[in-house]
């Protein structure tokens, strides 16, 4: 492997050969035959296919190469090439092809769940409000919500955890919800719940934080340190949830618990009754540390918002006293090492954010890339799994990116996900 130090340099295509790492200067991505426009040359096919494209000129990229170009003219080609050059072309443009068809059905799938997710939290909405006028049909309502998930976890098909768009502020309360929801449900899935578990877990975790609506919105909103009092306040959410609920005869004395313990620590440091351990439901321990999650990686104080990535090493190292190990290990397994929403460098050097993760398979993420030659709309998405020769090398904190690479991956301000159950 050459000197990771050599910068990179422009080369004429004679100088090209196998080994080298290229990319492409000022072409578009849908006028050449590439799967990318920065690649690695792995036969002298694609060399000649450069050159047909009327390229003279490449960028060379030493730090990726196994081998450095040759000198000026080394490589020049004396006869014409054994391949039909129309072949070539044909051959490459095949499979690129198929790469952006691939890449439209996942847009088509993606663009899908965001509907059903808008749907849903526009469902919730009505129920919770029915649910606090005592409507007892509200609760049957949020149980028909719940089995729906339920089946898109517990069927056949994978489960893909999607990253959604940013929801308006007024929704926050509800997104905060049916992300905790989705989450537990994703961790109960994965550490083998029964349907019965799964629609008790569901039930709870969407009606975890029902209490807050008896507290003041103001106090909810405030940013910065809280005093005592204010503490003692809000936390009180935990009792007027309980209230709640408990006058709903069909909820199920399990979600009950999910309600009563959300904030309940193994190291018995929670509230409001500071159980530890096997005192506090397995459901109830699955609901925190997706709650918990979603309270790092959502933060309502914008200053203290955690990457993804950041989030789950929190919770693993300093906060790792808090929650059930065996879930953690469970919920950091299925989110995958880079969570949906992580921006990460792939071992091409793309940068990108990763959008869906499967978590039977969450070392094969889906991303989105950047790429300044291809308007943002109409952004390559990647599937890992589909790409053997990619993968991820690390994950890059916002404030590392250049403003140009944060507008065109939009980062979302806040990490809203959701299930496809259908791929
Ligand atoms: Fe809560």
């Amino acid at each position: 492997m050459p000197e990771p130090s050599i910068p990179e340099y422009r080369v004429h295509v004679d100088q090209l050969r196998p080994g080298v790492f290229v990319r492409l200067e000022k072409t578009d991505w849908f006028s050449h035959p590439f799967l990318y426009s920065s690649f690695k040359i792995n036969e002298e096919q694609q060399i000649e296919a450069i050159r047909l494209l009327g390229i003279t000129e490449v960028i060379c990229i030493p730090e990726k190469s196994e081998v450095l170009p040759g000198q000026p003219g080394e490589n020049k080609r004396s006869s014409p090439s054994p391949d039909n050059p129309a072949e070539i072309m044909e051959r490459l443009w095949s499979v690129k092809k198929e790469r952006v068809a691939q890449l439209l059905e996942k847009r088509r799938r993606i663009a899908e769940c965001e509907v059903r997710y808008a749907d849903s939290v526009k469902t919730l909405l009505p129920i919770t409000q029915r649910l606090l006028s005592g409507n007892p049909e509200a609760l049957a309502e949020a149980l028909a919500f719940v089995r729906k998930l339920t089946d898109s976890f517990l069927g056949d098909a994978e489960s893909i955890l999607h990253l959604m768009n940013v929801m308006p502020a007024t929704e926050q309360v509800y997104s905060h919800s049916l992300n905790v929801t989705v989450l537990a449900m994703m961790l109960g899935k994965a550490a083998g719940l029964s349907s019965v578990d799964m629609d008790d877990l569901g039930m709870g975790a969407l009606f975890h934080d029902i209490g807050k609506e008896r507290i003041e919105k103001k106090l909810l909103k405030k940013r910065g340190t809280l005093t005592r009092p204010e503490r003692d306040a809000i936390e009180r959410h935990v009792l007027y949830g309980v209230d709640i609920m408990s006058g709903h005869a069909a909820f199920s004395a399990a979600s009950l618990a999910v309600v009563a313990q959300h904030h309940e620590n193994m190291d018995g440091s929670g509230y409001p009754e500071g159980r530890a351990d096997k005192q506090i439901t397995r459901l109830a321990r699955m609901t925190a540390i997706a709650n918990a999650y979603d309270f790092l990686s959502n933060h309502p104080d914008p200053a203290q918002v955690q990457t993804p990535y950041l989030a789950l090493s929190l919770m693993f190292s300093q906060q790792k006293t808090l929650y059930d190990r065996e879930s953690l290990a469970l919920f950091i397994r299925c989110l995958g090492v880079y969570p949906p929403g992580t921006v990460v460098q792939l071992s091409n050097g793309t940068i990108g954010m990763v959008m869906s993760v499967n978590p039977e398979s969450q070392l094969y993420p889906c991303v989105v890339i950047y790429d300044p030659q291809i308007p943002k709309r109409e952004a390559l998405i990647v599937d890992l799994a589909e790409d053997p020769d990619l993968k991820v090398e690390k994950s890059i904190r916002l404030a590392h990116l250049p403003q140009e690479i944060l507008g065109y991956l939009s980062p979302r301000t806040r990490m809203t996900y959701y299930v496809d159950p259908e791929a």
